[in-house]
C-alpha cells in the first residue's frame, strides 16, 4: 500500500442471518482530497454499536447500510487538512466517519472535541453512549430513591451506565445478560443488586426472584422475551425507556410480539416511550447536552462512575469487534484503536 492509500471495510453483502466476518471487504482506496467546507479526517478510534447491525435491515434514524457501502460507524477522528475555518489541522472530531482510516467529511457533520484524556472517554461516556443512558433513563424513567429498575443488555456499553446512573438515584438496580460470570461481574463489580442470565431458560420465574417487589422502571436494550416478562411484572404507573432491540438485530426480522402491551398499559397506567439520543441535546427536563455532560463528568471525577472500556486493536480487527459484540464479548463500551 502506497502512503497516499488507506484501508476502508466495505460491507459486501447484507447478512441474511447473523453478521460474519465474511459479509465485509476489506479494501485499499486512494486517501480522499477535501473540497470546499470539508475536512480530511483521520480515524484514530471507531466506536462499535449494536445498532450497526440494525442499520443493515433498512433505514431507521440513518440510511440503511447497502451491499456495496463502506460500512457506516461513529468515529473519533483528528483533522489533518481543514476547508472550513471552524476547524484546523489537529483537532479532535466525532462523526458517522465508517470504517475507513481516513475520511472526507462536510464540517457540518463533525463535531469538534475537547482534548482530554484518555480520549476514548469522549466515547465511552461523554458521546452517544453515555448520553443514551443519561437521556433515555432520567427523562424517560423518572426513577425515585428505593424504585426497582431493570436493565438489560446490563453489562454493555448503554446498560452499563444506566445501572451506575440507577444506583446513583438510590434505586435498587436489576440486570439482564448472557453467561453466570457477566451476572456476577453485574454485582460484585459493578454494584448491581442482582443479575439475570436470560439464557437459563426461565427469564419470567428469574426476573420474579431478582424482583419480588416488581419493576417500576425498565430500560429495555433487547426488546424480545425480556420486555415481555418485564410488562407483565411492572408495578402500578412503571415506566419503560426503549432505547434499543438488540435481540432482534442480528438475524430475521421478529415476527409478532411483545404479548401483553395494549392491555397492561392500560390497566398498569404503564408509560412505555422510543428514543434516540439527540432528541435530548437541546434542553429536556434532565438538561440539554452540555448539562448531561457536566453531570456526567462529575459522577467520574468523583468516582461515581466506573468507565468501562473493552478496547480492541488494528483497523483489520474491526469486522470480528462488531461480531463479537453481537454475541455478547464485551462489558462496557466497545472500541477499536485505529491509531492514537
Ligand atoms: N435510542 C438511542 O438513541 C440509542 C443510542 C445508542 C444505543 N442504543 C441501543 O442501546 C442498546 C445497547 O447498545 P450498545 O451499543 O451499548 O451495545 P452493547 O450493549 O455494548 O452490546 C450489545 C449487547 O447486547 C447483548 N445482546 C446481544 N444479542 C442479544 C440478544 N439476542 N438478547 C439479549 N441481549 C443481546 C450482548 O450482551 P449479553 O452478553 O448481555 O447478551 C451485547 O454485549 C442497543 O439496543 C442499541 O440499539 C440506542
Amino acid at each position: 500500500m502506497s502512503s497516499n492509500e488507506m484501508r476502508q471495510f466495505v460491507l459486501a453483502e447484507v447478512p441474511k442471518g447473523k453478521l460474519s466476518r465474511d459479509n465485509f471487504r476489506l479494501e485499499t482506496a486512494p486517501v480522499p482530497t477535501p473540497g470546499d467546507g470539508e475536512l480530511l479526517v483521520k480515524t484514530r478510534y471507531i466506536s462499535l454499536d449494536a445498532a450497526n447491525r440494525a442499520w443493515m435491515q433498512g433505514a431507521t434514524y440513518r440510511d440503511a447500510v447497502e451491499g456495496g457501502d463502506v460500512m457506516a460507524g461513529g468515529i473519533l477522528g483528528e483533522v489533518i487538512e481543514s476547508n472550513d475555518p471552524n476547524f484546523a489541522p489537529g483537532d479532535l472530531v466525532s462523526a458517522d466517519g465508517g470504517w475507513r482510516e481516513y475520511v472526507v467529511l462536510s464540517g457540518k457533520v463533525c463535531q469538534k472535541q475537547p482534548n482530554i484524556e484518555p480520549k476514548t472517554h469522549l466515547m465511552s461516556v461523554y458521546g452517544v453512549t453515555g448520553l443514551t443512558a443519561y437521556f433515555g433513563f432520567l427523562e424517560i424513567c423518572q426513577p425515585k430513591a428505593g424504585e426497582t429498575v431493570l436493565v438489560s443488555a446490563a453489562a454493555g456499553a448503554v446498560g452499563t451506565m444506566v445501572g451506575q446512573i440507577a444506583k446513583i438515584k438510590g434505586c435498587r438496580v436489576v440486570g439482564t445478560t448472557s453467561t453466570d460470570e457477566k451476572c456476577d461481574w453485574l454485582i460484585n463489580t459493578m454494584g448491581f443488586d442482582a443479575a439475570i442470565n436470560y439464557r437459563n431458560g426461565n427469564i419470567y420465574k428469574d426476573m420474579k426472584e431478582a424482583c419480588p417487589d416488581g419493576i417500576d422502571c425498565y430500560f429495555d436494550n433487547t426488546g424480545g422475551e425480556i420486555l415481555e416478562s418485564a410488562l407483565f411484572q411492572m408495578n402500578m404507573h412503571g415506566r419503560i425507556s426503549c432505547c434499543g432491540a438488540v435481540s432482534s438485530y442480528d438475524g430475521a426480522p421478529p415476527q409478532g410480539g411483545p404479548r401483553g402491551v395494549p392491555g397492561l398499559l392500560v390497566v398498569k397506567r404503564l408509560t412505555m416511550r422510543g428514543f434516540i439520543v439527540s432528541d435530548f441535546f437541546e434542553g429536556s427536563s434532565v438538561g440539554t447536552r452540555t448539562d448531561a455532560i457536566n453531570q456526567l463528568k462529575d459522577w467520574v471525577d468523583a468516582g461515581k462512575i466506573k468507565v468501562l472500556e473493552d478496547i480492541i486493536d488494528g483497523f483489520e480487527n474491526v469486522p470480528d469487534a462488531l461480531v463479537g459484540l453481537l454475541a455478547g464479548e464485551n462489558k462496557g463500551k466497545r472500541l477499536v484503536r485505529v491509531d492514537d
